[in-house]
């Protein structure tokens, strides 16, 4: 095994230089030349091409940046409008399993099936399905509502809203939250209104 600490030998060949790496200029250079190339028209003809690919790659970009200009800013919304199945997937009671995924909650009572929101109408909060205390309860400032959605507890000025339902012509329950059902203190209750309950 030789040592590489080793003093050369006097005469030895010196080691061949290493190989510099080309710069960006040169490397450029040599692409757009070609030094092998001694045709000159077939070098300027290079030439043409790299500065016209460069300009229309420019001009591609800009016009993209520009065209992006007049394309509107889409918000992906969460969807206001959706189908939850038929009425008789749904017993009598609370159904929390849309909270997660449409923020409702769906209810059976004697009168029907309705949605309401799951936004306490104090500040905003989603309330929590007590189901052994056959309440809702609002984790931020203590509001309760009970299995219909009305408040009896808490800062909550109002019962929360409920979701337009229809049938659609499959028969399925077809919620719409961009149309709510309201009962504000001291007013009119439109729980019972058309579209705010199925009555099956
Ligand atoms: S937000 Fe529900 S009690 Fe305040």
């Amino acid at each position: 095994m030789s040592n590489p600490t080793a003093e050369k030998p006097a005469g030895a060949p010196a080691p061949p230089p290493k190989p510099s790496k080309p710069g960006i200029g040169q490397a450029l250079y040599t692409i757009l030349t070609k030094p092998d190339d001694a045709d000159e028209s077939k070098i300027i003809l290079r030439r043409r091409r790299f500065v016209m690919a460069s300009v229309l790659g420019f001009l591609t970009v800009n016009l993209v940046m520009f065209l992006r200009f007049f394309l509107p800013r889409t918000l992906f919304e969460p969807k206001t409008s959706f189908r939850i199945g038929y009425p008789s997937d749904f017993g009598f009671g609370v159904d929390t399993k849309f909270q997660n995924q449409y923020r409702i909650w769906v209810v059976r009572n004697t009168e029907g099936i309705f949605v309401i929101s799951a936004i306490c109408t104090h500040l905003g909060c989603t309330p929590d399905w007590k189901e052994s205390e056959n309440k809702f309860k609002c984790p931020c400032h203590g509001s309760g509502y009970d299995p219909e959605g009305v408040n009896f507890e808490g800062p909550a000025p109002r019962p929360m809203d409920r979701a337009h339902v229809e049938l659609d012509p499959e028969g399925q329950i077809l919620v719409d939250l961009s149309r709510v059902y309201r009962w504000p203190k001291g007013e009119r209750s439109q729980f019972g209104d058309p579209g705010a309950i199925i009555r099956v």
